[in-house]
């Protein structure tokens, strides 16, 4: 093979390797492959026009998928009326004591602050009005949530446990796999297990030596038995209705990647707000490091609710010529060896 020719090749390589271990976001999924499911995928320009709108309550959707609104209006009015620290996503009222350099050190956020809150916080919805009236489709596959840590804080990893599984529909909530990069707190070993023993969907791994975050994270991804793998770190609280967005774009292409909006946990008072610049797309430099980048204003929707919805023929070159180049592939698939 020419010189040339392999370089191509290389940086093929890495950018399948960077999608597929993309560091740093948070959350992504792979939906897992079970044989069953083949049928033709869908391009993303079907998968767009399947996506909810309003207005269409039970419709059937494109694949007869009907559609219906996933939000649990009883746990956000059970949100809604709770006060205290933190409640509501309000910055905890800081004193000068609480800064004290040794609350950073071992978290980098402050977890003294963070253990002034209550697990089962809530956070504000600050979406766009109109993402409160979307529906999904009402058959989901489930997910497995892999949430790897090491020597994470007591309190920020429970209150991710918490928020997961206070916030996911139960039904497509298959598991919450914990696993431990070989963390040496003591926090982190039987009181974590003795804690957990309280949510019967929780499994805690753990690996026999520090292994970091790829290996830890595919670990858990051998593991899990859901349709979905869906990766959060171990300091990260939900939304209200997060996953189901998620899981409808992956119901409608099983070869998606979802990334959602993620909003920010301030690492001094733990104030809930967007990050900078709300609504950018993902995206890599020459380094290979990912980073937000704004929308063009000519590919900005009138509603920003929808940001990718785009007609049928109304994409631009590059898009419907990248739809054409992968669409017809193959999936990647995910392996723990
Ligand atoms: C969190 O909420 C659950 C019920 O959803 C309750 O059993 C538990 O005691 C609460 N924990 C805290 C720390 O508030
Ligand atoms: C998740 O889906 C699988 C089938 O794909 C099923 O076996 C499993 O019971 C489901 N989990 C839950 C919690 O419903």
């Amino acid at each position: 093979m020419r010189r040339k020719q392999k370089r191509l090749l290389q940086v093929c390589g890495l950018l399948v390797a960077a999608l597929l271990f993309l560091p740093n976001v948070g959350l992504w999924s792979l939906y897992r492959d079970r044989g069953a499911d083949s049928g033709p995928a869908d391009g993303p320009a079907a998968a767009v026009q399947a996506v909810s709108r309003l207005g269409e309550a039970a419709q059937p959707g494109r694949h007869g998928a009907r559609r219906k609104d996933w939000h649990d209006h009883e746990a956000i009015g059970r949100d809604r009326a709770r006060s205290g620290n933190g409640e509501q996503g309000k910055p905890f009222p800081l004193t000068e004591a609480d800064r004290v350099d040794q609350a950073y050190r071992e978290n980098g956020f402050n977890i003294y602050v963070s253990d002034r809150i209550s697990l089962n916080r809530s956070v504000p919805d600050i979406r766009h009005a109109n993402c409160k009236l979307k529906l999904y489709s009402d058959s989901l596959p489930n997910t497995s949530v892999i949430i790897p840590f090491h020597n994470e804080g007591w309190s920020s990893l429970l209150r991710t446990v918490h928020s997961v599984v206070n916030r996911s529909p139960p039904q497509l909530l298959h598991e919450v796999l914990l696993v431990d990069d070989f963390s040496d707190k003591e926090h982190l070993k039987a009181a974590l297990e003795e804690y957990m023993v309280r949510f019967p969907k929780v499994r805690i791994l753990r690996t026999k030596k520090r292994e970091g975050l790829i290996r830890t994270r595919l670990l858990g991804a051998g593991v899990a038995t859901g349709d979905v793998i869906t990766f959060l770190d171990s300091h990260c609280e939900a939304n209200v209705n997060w996953l189901p967005p998620l899981l409808d774009r992956i119901a409608q292409n099983r070869k998606t990647i979802v990334c959602p909006m993620i909003d920010v946990i301030d690492h001094d008072h733990f104030g809930y707000d967007a990050q900078a610049g709300d609504a950018m797309r993902g995206a890599f430099d020459w380094e290979m490091f990912y980073k937000r980048i704004p929308i063009p204003p000519e590919l900005q929707q009138g509603d920003p609710s929808e940001p990718f919805h785009r007609p049928q023929g109304q994409e631009t070159e590059m898009e419907s010529e990248w739809t054409q180049r992968n669409m017809s592939r193959p999936p990647v698939f995910l392996s723990n060896t």
